[in-house]
Parts: structure tokens; sequence; C-alpha cells
């Protein structure tokens, strides 16, 4: 017979497993760029909330600051006013301050819980295929989670293998076609065990049966990785295989309402803005 705190220790136990974890939050987010005499809001007072499992697709007209809120988020460039937190989970590690990171915390942060693919691809074209995936890994150099050469190559191989371009791996990536870029991008991404991907536009540049090809491996590596996917697109088919759409307008973040039986907003709070 259990007692009534071990019981209300249970009920505790049952409803934290229930509750995802937010993975990536945002406080009264500003940024603003000052030139001349003016000042301009890219966007202000942006609150969003991320949890563990969930692909959100952020949308909204060029120019309207969805690339620079990415950046921030990853923490390559930081906001004007407000705070971003990382990480809140029960059962792991306390929250951290995305914000608060020096330089150096920053660059570590982003090496072990970030992939990023950019809106422009940035390969390295006089190295291999294999090579750029293994980069990140190669970069570490003595600090925390340091493979060897050996390790990194195994690790760089089996991403390729997912991305379906392991014959690719000895290639410059200058002698790639772009959605094999774009595949040895998502390839070097996730070589990490990035706990967030990114991506900003993903499929921007390439021709429509090629760009659904890269949404599926998205979608696939998502899965596989236990992966928190926050994209930048600008097509409306991808947007809406997403759990969640939120548009950045007029220097907002507004929720939008999505195709039935995908989880469409509700209230703001239920779409995770507050
Ligand atoms: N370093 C900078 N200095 C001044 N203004 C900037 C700077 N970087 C971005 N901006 C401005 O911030 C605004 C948002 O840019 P951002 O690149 O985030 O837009 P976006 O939504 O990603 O657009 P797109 O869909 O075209 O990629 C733009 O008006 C841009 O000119
Ligand atoms: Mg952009």
């Amino acid at each position: 017979m259990l007692s009534p705190r071990e019981q209300l220790g249970e009920v505790h136990v049952s409803l934290r497993s229930n509750v995802s974890e937010t993975v990536i939050r945002t406080v009264g987010l500003s940024k603003r760029y000052q030139s001349g005499g003016t000042v301009l809001t890219v966007f202000d007072d942006v609150n969003l909330e991320v949890r563990q499992g969930e692909r959100l697709a952020l949308v909204g007209e060029s120019g309207a600051g969805k690339s620079t809120l990415l950046h921030l988020l990853s923490g390559l460039d930081r906001p004007t006013e407000g705070k971003i937190y990382f990480g809140q989970s029960p059962s792991e590690s306390p929250e951290r301050e995305i914000t608060a990171m020096s330089e150096d915390e920053l660059a570590g942060f982003r090496n072990r819980e970030i992939g990023f693919v950019w809106q422009i691809h940035y390969l390295l074209p006089e190295f291999t295929a294999l090579e750029n995936v293994m980069m990140p890994l190669l970069l570490r150099q003595g600090g925390p989670g340091t493979v060897t050469r050996e390790e990194a190559e195994s690790l760089g191989r089996s991403r390729l293998q997912e991305v379906g371009l392991e014959a690719r791996g000895h290639h410059r990536s200058g002698e790639l076609s772009g959605g094999e870029q774009q595949r040895v991008v998502l390839a070097r991404a996730l070589v990490t065990n990035p706990r967030l991907l990114f991506a900003d536009e993903p499929t921007g540049n390439l021709d429509e049966r090629t760009g659904q090809m890269i949404t599926r491996l998205l979608s696939d590596l998502h899965l596989a990785h236990n992966l928190t996917s926050i994209y930048v697109t600008h097509n409306p088919r991808f947007a809406a295989q997403c759990d969640r759409v939120v548009r950045m307008e007029a220097g907002r973040l507004q929720p939008e309402f999505i195709v039935p039986g995908n989880h469409g907003q509700g209230t703001s709070m239920e779409a995770g803005l507050t």
C-alpha cells in the first residue's frame, strides 16, 4: 500500500513523462539595426517555445526577418533585447541561457547541439564530400566530444549513407550537383548528433523534384535522429507537412492555421506563442 506521499510522487512522475520538454524558447526577443540616423526594427517582442520532437515551419515574406531569427536561435547573432533559453529538461540538464553565453561557449553550444542547413550551403569546394561532413567533428580539436580522425570518418560515412551519397564521399563538393550538395550539407549538419536542426530554405535553390526529395530526407532524418526541427520555407506544401506553422509578419510572429490532421494552431498559447 502506497503512502499518500508516494502516491503523489507517482502521479508527479507520470505527469512529467507526458509533458514534452521545451528545447528552445525566447522571451521578448527583438532585433534592430541602426544605420545612419534611422533604426530598422526587424522584429519585436517575439515569444516562441519549441518542444522536443516538434517540426516547426517559419514562413513570411522576403525581408520579414526569418533568417535573422534562425541566426539568433542558433547563437550566430545576438538580439537587441530579450533572452533565449535552451534545453529545459527535467531528466537531463537545467535550462541554459544562450543569450548569456560567451563567444567560446556559443561556439561549443553550436558545435554540440545545433545542426544548421544554410540558405547558401557554404561547403568547402576544395575538400571532399566526406571531409566536409567530418569537419564539425574535426574542429573540436581536443575540446569536449573530441573524436579520433578514424571515428570522425566512420561517423561521416554513416551520415553520407543516410543521405544516399556513400558512393560520392571522395568527390570534391564542387563536383556535385546542387541537390547532392544539399544532401552533403544535411549529412554535415547531423554528424555531431545535434538536438536541434535549423534549415533556412532547404529547398530554395532546387527544382521541384529534388526539393521533394530533400523534404522527404528532412522528415526521415527528423524521426531517425529524434530531432527538434525548425525550417524556414517559402514552400507551402513543405510547411503543411510540419506540426506547426508560424508566420513572421510586420515584426511579429503569428500562428498560422494549417491543414487539418496536422496540429494546427488554436490559441496562441497552444501554438507556443505567448
Ligand atoms: N546586418 C544587417 N544590417 C542591417 N539590416 C539587416 C542586416 N541583416 C539583415 N538586415 C535586414 O533585416 C531584415 C530581415 O532580413 P532577413 O534576412 O532575416 O529576412 P528573411 O525573412 O530571411 O528574407 P528572405 O526570405 O529573403 O531570406 C531585412 O530588411 C534585411 O535587410
Ligand atoms: Mg532568409
